[in-house]
């Protein structure tokens, strides 16, 4: 909890954590059970470290649920992923309320079902007046694609006259992506061992950091949570200029 030395919140920690939450599946094949028993316990790891945020001083979480990419996965792990999402949403509402967490989804909602997008919707607007934590769970989402969509929604403006292609830059897309309104994440976390960014966040993550760690996300608990979120504390981040 709060008090103990180890969980306290670092001094200058991130105040924006994206988090790739990898290894349900090899956790679950160690066990010898399918890949969804392994999605099952990551989804309880979710609520752990989200109620871990506010403890440690982090004010913004995004998560990695499901990528443009994960559609080619079974039949039998797709359709068992969306079931837990609406779960999940349905089981943790009132709870995410009651903790003044605000909820956001990002990503292509296009091809997900209607009553996955309904309970998305329906616990944005029951969250939308809460600002003590911030979650954002990305589901059908890719860097690329979000780049693309917004790409595309700039250009539509553009011909209609409403914003002129002299009008665009950097700020100016990042008005289009799917995160307009949260801050850039000022760590990124991956777990299970893998190095890779996977197309998450592509243009937000232009100055975070990243830490790997080897832990299996069904495996990663609030100490080590913490533990990591120390380590951040201690980095030098220059964005670019030299240390003064
Ligand atoms: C990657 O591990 C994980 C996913 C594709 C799904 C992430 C989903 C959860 C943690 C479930 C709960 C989420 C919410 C928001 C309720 P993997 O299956 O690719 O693992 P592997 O690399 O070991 O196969």
């Amino acid at each position: 909890m709060a008090g103990d030395a180890q969980e306290t919140a670092p001094r200058t920690g991130p105040g924006h954590v994206a988090i790739i939450m990898d290894g349900n599946g090899r956790w679950a094949q160690m066990r010898g059970r399918p890949r969804l028993f392994g999605h099952h316990a990551g989804a309880r790891r979710v609520r752990e470290i989200v109620e871990a945020c506010p403890d440690l001083g982090v004010r913004y979480l995004t998560i990695f649920a499901f990528s443009t990419e994960n559609w080619r996965r079974t039949q039998t792990e797709v359709a068992g992923l969306m079931t837990l999402f609406r779960r999940y949403i349905q089981r943790e509402a009132q709870a995410l309320f009651k903790a003044g967490v605000r909820v956001r989804f990002i990503g292509d909602r296009i091809r997900l079902d209607d009553k996955l997008v309904s309970l998305m919707d329906d616990l944005e607007m029951l969250t939308s007046g809460n600002d003590a934590c911030h979650l954002t769970i990305a589901i059908n989402y890719g860097g690329r694609d979000e780049v693309t969509r917004a790409a595309k929604r700039l250009a539509y403006e553009i011909e209609m006259g409403r914003l002129s292609h002299k009008d665009v830059d950097a700020e100016t897309l990042a008005r289009f992506l799917d995160t307009h309104v949260l801050p850039d994440p000022d760590l990124v976390i991956r777990t299970s061992g893998e190095a890779r960014i996977s197309n998450f966040l592509l243009w937000q993550s232009a100055y975070a950091e990243y830490e790997f760690v080897d832990t299996l996300w069904p495996d990663f608990t609030r100490a080590e949570f913490a533990k990591v979120l120390a380590g951040y504390g201690a980095r030098d981040r220059r964005f670019g200029a030299v240390r003064a």
